[in-house]
């Protein structure tokens, strides 16, 4: 069986149902999410462009303390907010190479074509596959100082275990001058964070969907995603947003390519994403976990999103 086949059988088969959310992202799911920074009820995008626009100067200076530097960035998407890191980079002159990463090629291609265009003389080698598969590979390449970059608090989309192994990968692959740069999303009003992951247009909801549109393709599956409800829960107590697919009445769905039948009694649910908010402790928590230390805190003026820089402790 394939990843995809193994994780849908073994979250299907559980009690209670749950699906990884990796999965939403084939090119329906890019072009949905891109479609979700756009919204205005989804803060997180323009808040981390705002903190970037403010601290270019400031992060310019940080990450070429030592003259000459290596930007690797994991799941680098459209680099929007990245351009504004990667403009200033190029009119101060500085010496440095743009490694973005990402598991979509064709995600990549878009973005060097985009960067070629508005960023000519730009250094730039794209990697394409698992963060840690290419991590693995920057590790020995120590030549000079690797800044590392995860943005859009996309680490919030792991549970905290996970985020700890996440992190600690990538600290494994650090050297004691490299840095890593990561945006995570904050605690707030809990009716904020509700309104970003539960649009009125529809357009979240077609976004988790998309799970069952892409099972029903690649595992000749028969699901009716209108039968499915997008439903979004946000605990204010561990920070934890919460994304579900709930069954409006009972159903049976086959899924032939994995040989199973799955019954739905009415208003069960399949756990599909989680979107992690935090706040400073539990980011130092996070970093103490994996062998790591905040040495810098960036954020926007209202504090609903920051980006921390850290050192291998
Ligand atoms: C990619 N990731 C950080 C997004 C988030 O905010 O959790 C995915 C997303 N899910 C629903 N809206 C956006």
């Amino acid at each position: 069986m394939s990843t995809l086949e193994e994780d849908v059988f073994s979250g299907l088969t559980a009690y209670p149902k749950k699906l990884p959310s990796k999965y939403i992202y084939d090119k329906t799911g890019d072009e949905l999410f891109q479609k979700i920074m756009d919204m205005p009820e989804y803060y997180l995008t323009r808040a981390e462009f705002q903190i970037l626009k403010k601290h270019k100067e400031k992060l310019s200076k940080v990450f070429d303390a030592f003259g000459g530097f290596d930007l690797i960035e994991l799941g680098a998407g459209d680099g929007k907010k990245t351009k504004i890191l990667l403009k200033h980079f190029m009119e101060k002159g500085l010496d440095f190479h743009y490694t973005p990463i990402d598991i979509s090629q064709n995600v990549l291609d878009s973005l060097k074509a985009s960067l070629k265009e508005e960023l000519p003389g730009l250094q730039v080698t794209s990697r394409q596959g698992m963060y840690f598969k290419v991590l693995q590979d920057l590790a020995g390449y120590n030549k000079r100082r690797k800044i590392i970059m995860v943005l859009g608090s996309n680490i919030g989309n792991l549970m905290h275990k996970k985020a700890i192994d996440f992190l600690k990968n990538i600290r494994d692959s650090m050297g004691e001058d490299d840095l890593l740069f990561m945006g995570f999303d904050q605690k707030k009003h809990p009716q904020v964070i509700l309104d970003a992951y539960n649009d009125n247009t529809g357009i979240t909801a077609a976004f988790n969907k998309n799970l069952l549109v892409r099972i029903n393709r690649e595992l000749d599956a028969d699901f009716e995603p209108d039968n499915f409800l997008h439903w979004e829960t946000y605990n204010p107590e561990t920070g934890t947003a919460k994304s579900f697919l709930v069954a409006k009445e009972p159903m049976t769905v086959q899924l032939k390519k994995i040989s199973l039948e799955v019954h739905f009694k009415a208003w069960e649910t399949i756990h599909t994403e989680i979107s992690q908010k935090y706040d400073d402790d539990t980011v130092r928590w996070l970093a103490g976990q994996s062998d790591l230390v905040i040495t810098e805190i960036f954020g926007t003026d209202d504090e609903a999103y920051k980006n921390y820089i850290f050192k291998r402790r």
